[in-house]
């Protein structure tokens, strides 16, 4: 850690993992539901259970975004961060909106649109939430004593990402306007601009990690900024197949986003040729395994998992079924999380001193957390392949479907609790690390000889 401010990421990423086990209950809840154990119906219905699981999802990803930004932004531009107290009064925030957002899913204080659940009254708080952090990042930025590639690249991903959030807020008495509108806060935040989050925390990891000069590393920056531009964008057509629009977006989306996996393909050669090409001798293990494993499996799960019902054809039929649920978890989770659990694992050891990167813990953590995703991911394409011939093709009701496809949600529990166990040893490692200390602060000489 080269400066004192750095510390606030910490908050951030305690934060995360917080909402993470919160997440993993509702998910467990849910899983119980779909098997026929749905005992706590009453007080919190499948409707709010989902959007639970959902929107925590989005919060603490978002959380561990800024923790990385806060961590980042001031390494790179050689600068304290702006401002130490108004990133608290962020935090804070941001974690009383989370909390009132979540509470409001149990009384029904929704909107029901899925992943922008949260009603209009408080997207506005979050609205001035992330104003708030972005005038702290990029006057951090902009005051700095340097700006580099990887830190505009990730900024301007949180911009972006903070624009792409209004659209989402404007209201409209038609659902096929509202649900085009929908996709473009969700569609081109995890298929556009937080993948520029993602090369940024990629190759800011990279860097310190690999001992690759930081002209190769941002090189490749371009080409996946470009190639996610390329595909992501008229990518978006594949929400409105049969959605209400002109039937032009059959053949722009089936097309384009086809071409979605390219982008992440990119990350994946990206982060396997600098580690080849690096000196392999930085001692932080896990944080090497994290950061290549979100290259990889963001490729299986985005871009193969994706591809796989993205064509007119078969989304048709696959359309808002398991199917899509089995993308969305081994999506979410090789690309954006494990990107989050990635910095942690870098991050920790510099800000408190203390040497867990490379212990027992952290290993079993790393394989039981991909091995239980990749198995829940095999149990929700199992049940999602049986929804859509039952349901779709042999025309049976949605609960006579959903009553065949409980054995497949046995497996879906055995492989979470795996997957579980993974995550609180990782947990775990991170409470062991304990809170970030001044004396972990090392000149900028000693803090680039960890790289070895
Ligand atoms: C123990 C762990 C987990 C279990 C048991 C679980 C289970 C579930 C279940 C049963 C659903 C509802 C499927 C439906 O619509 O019927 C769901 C939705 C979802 N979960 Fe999880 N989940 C877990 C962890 C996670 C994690 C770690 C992530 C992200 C990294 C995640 C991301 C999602 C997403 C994105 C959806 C919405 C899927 C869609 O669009 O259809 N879940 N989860
Ligand atoms: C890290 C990147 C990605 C993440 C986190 C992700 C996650 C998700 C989630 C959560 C959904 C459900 C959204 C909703 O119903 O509101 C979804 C839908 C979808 N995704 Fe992705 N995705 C990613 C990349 C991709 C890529 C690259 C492709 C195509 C090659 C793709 C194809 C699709 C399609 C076709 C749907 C619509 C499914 C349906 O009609 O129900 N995704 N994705
Ligand atoms: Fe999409």
């Amino acid at each position: 850690m080269k400066f004192t401010s750095q510390k606030i990421a910490y908050h951030f990423f305690a934060l995360s993992m917080l909402l993470l086990v919160l997440q993993i209950v509702y998910g467990f809840i849910m899983g119980f539901a779909h098997m026929g154990f749905d005992g706590l119906h009453e007080w919190i219905p499948f409707n709010a259970a989902t959007a639970t699981h959902k929107n925590l999802l989005v919060v603490w990803i978002l959380s561990g975004f800024m923790g990385a930004a806060y961590y980042i932004i001031p390494d790179e531009s050689d600068n304290e961060l702006f401002s130490v107290p108004l990133a608290k009064l962020q935090f804070w925030s941001l974690a009383v909106v989370g909390v009132i957002a979540v509470a409001g899913f149990h009384v029904g204080w929704w909107e029901g649109r899925k992943f922008l659940e949260i009603p209009r009254p408080l997207d506005w708080l979050v609205a001035l939430n992330v104003i708030l952090f972005l005038v702290i990042i990029l006057m951090t930025l902009l005051k700095g004593k340097k700006q580099t590639t990887t830190a505009w690249v990730l900024t301007m991903g949180l911009v972006f990402a903070a624009l792409l959030y209004l659209p989402g807020m404007i209201y409209f008495d038609n659902l096929s306007v509202d649900s085009f509108m929908r996709w473009w806060v969700v569609h081109l935040w995890v298929e556009g601009v937080w993948e520029l989050i993602m090369g940024g925390i990629l190759s800011y990891l990279l860097i310190k990690l690999t001992g690759v000069d930081r002209e190769v590393i941002e090189k490749w920056l371009y080409v996946i900024v470009g190639l996610t531009f390329l595909s992501g964008i008229l990518g978006t057509g594949h929400h409105y197949y049969y959605t209400g629009g002109p039937d032009y977006w059959l053949m722009v989306g089936g097309i384009f986003s086809a071409l979605e996996p390219l982008a992440f393909l990119g990350m994946t050669i990206f982060a396997v040729q600098m580690y080849r090409k690096g000196n392999k001798r930085h001692p932080n293990k896990l944080a090497i395994y994290w950061t290549l494993s979100t290259a990889i499996v963001s490729f299986l799960g985005a871009g193969l998992l994706g591809l796989a019902h993205t064509l007119p054809g078969v989304n048709l039929y696959t359309h808002g079924t398991l199917i899509t649920a089995m993308h969305g978890h081994l999506a979410f989770w090789g690309a954006y999380a494990s990107l989050v659990l990635a910095i942690i694992a870098y991050s920790m050891p510099l800000m408190t001193g203390r040497k867990l990167h490379d212990n027992r813990t952290g290993h079993l953590a790393f394989w039981m957390s991909n091995i239980g995703m990749v198995g829940m991911t095999m149990a929700f394409a199992a049940a999602g392949v049986a929804q859509v011939y039952l349901e779709r093709i042999a025309g049976y009701d949605f609960m006579v479907a959903a009553k065949e496809t409980q054995a497949h949600f046995f497996v879906l529990i055995i492989a979470a609790t795996v997957f579980t166990i993974g995550v609180l040893m990782f947990i775990s490692n991170f409470v062991k690390f304990g809170k970030p200390v001044d004396e972990a602060l090392q000149p900028e000489a000693e803090f680039e000889a960890i790289q070895g």
